[in-house]
């Protein structure tokens, strides 16, 4: 399969900075990122790599949610690991597992919690919410318990969370994960209408056609990174020659 990359379907101004010098990430004595550096602005930005590459880490980092153990890492200009106020106006991110993102039992109370830490009213952030709902065509969900949900529509739930708080870059850590086919179809019609940037991990480079950037992480550390098609056109030759061979477990390094 080859990948051309297809035009943008909408001109955004609102670029991101993504600013990385040599960051490294220690957990539990594994080094799980080592001497990751580049600087990138784009408004779309794609993360590929195979299971245990490190694309979750990266995408912790890059929320803010913990910080380097080694080097230096901005989103434009602001360190967030220690700026969390900026952090909240300035990035969301969508977990891959919805477990781990829900802290409250009802949708309503889920979607309205990120809107009152961002200083809405309980009223506004509520307002909000229903609005969200509503344009994703689940008023319906507003009082259910998260934990009747199956997980596709957890996972929804968080997204729903994340796109309500419109922050400046949403990172999507595979947002497409578990999602039926019409669902799937309206969240990439609602992302490429998003005004802000987007950082989306997927092990699909299809997802990522239309992305403008795109960075190959493996093993913990940057391959390469560029214009989208011809990254995902060398990722994708590298993964069926893999994908040939008997022995692909990432443990065994
Ligand atoms: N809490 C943890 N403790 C120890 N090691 C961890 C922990 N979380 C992740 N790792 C290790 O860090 C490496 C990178 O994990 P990460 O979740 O970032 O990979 P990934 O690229 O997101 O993988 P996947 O495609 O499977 O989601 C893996 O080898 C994993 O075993
Ligand atoms: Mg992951």
């Amino acid at each position: 399969m080859k990948i051309e990359r297809f035009p943008a379907e909408h001109e955004r101004n609102t670029g991101i900075t993504l600013s990385l010098a040599d960051v490294g990430f220690d957990l539990e004595g594994k080094t799980i990122l080592d001497g990751v550096s580049f600087e990138i602005s784009a408004t779309r930005i794609g993360i590929v790599g195979r299971n245990g590459s490190g694309k979750s880490t990266l995408a912790r980092l890059l929320a803010g949610l913990v910080s380097p153990t080694k080097g230096e890492l901005k989103i434009n200009g602001l360190d967030l690991a220690k700026d969390r106020k900026a952090a909240l106006a300035e990035v969301g991110i969508l977990f891959q597992n919805p477990d781990h993102q829900i802290i409250f039992p009802t949708v309503q109370e889920e979607i309205s919690f990120g809107l009152q830490q961002q200083g809405r009213s309980k009223r506004d952030a509520a307002d909000r919410t229903a609005a969200t709902l509503s344009e994703f065509e689940k008023s319906h969900w507003t009082t259910a318990h998260i934990n009747a949900l199956s997980q596709g529509q957890k996972h929804l739930v968080c997204m729903m969370a994340v796109v309500a708080m419109e922050p400046k870059l949403i990172i999507l850590d595979e947002p497409f994960t578990g999602l039926d086919l019409p669902t799937k179809t309206q969240l990439k019609r609602y992302l490429s209408r998003y005004q802000g940037g987007l950082v989306h991990i997927s092990h699909d480079p299809v997802d990522l056609l239309n992305y403008e950037k795109v960075i190959w992480l493996d093993q913990g550390q940057l391959i390469s990174l560029g214009d989208a098609a011809p990254i995902l056109n060398d990722y994708i030759e590298k993964m069926k020659r893999l994908g040939g061979l008997d022995d692909i477990s990432d443990l065994s390094r």
